[in-house]
């Protein structure tokens, strides 16, 4: 009994803390197609107000989890949306 209460506290607590990449394993094909749609729709949306929007192939995935932070402070937009255009401009890629 006290393992599980044990083992329960554990798993809250570390799917507490779990990554945006970390998150994103665990998020079922669903989640993801979802959020790769609200992304195509945001992208134009943000990343055209400063430059034009720039298409997800010209950089790797990898590339993608750097600049988006970077564009994110620049442009103070919501983590929940980056983690959407992000999932778009990667296209499914990892
Ligand atoms: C608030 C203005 C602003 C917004 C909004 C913005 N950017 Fe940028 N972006 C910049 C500026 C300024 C630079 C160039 C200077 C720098 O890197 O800070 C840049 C550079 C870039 C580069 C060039 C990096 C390189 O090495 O060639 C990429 C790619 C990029 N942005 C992607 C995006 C994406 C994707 C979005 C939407 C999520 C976005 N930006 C939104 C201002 C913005």
């Amino acid at each position: 009994m006290k393992r599980l209460v044990v083992t329960l506290i554990l798993a809250t607590v570390m799917s507490g803390l779990c990554s945006v990449a970390a998150c994103a394993e665990q998020m079922t094909q669903a989640e993801r197609r979802k959020l790769f749609q609200t992304g195509a729709k945001l992208w134009p949306v943000y990343c055209a107000q400063c430059h034009n929007a720039r298409p997800g192939s010209e950089f790797a995935p990898y590339q993608w989890d750097q600049i988006i932070m970077h564009m994110r402070g620049l442009s103070n937009m919501p983590a929940e949306d980056a983690r959407a255009i992000v999932e778009y401009l990667k296209g499914g890629r990892e």
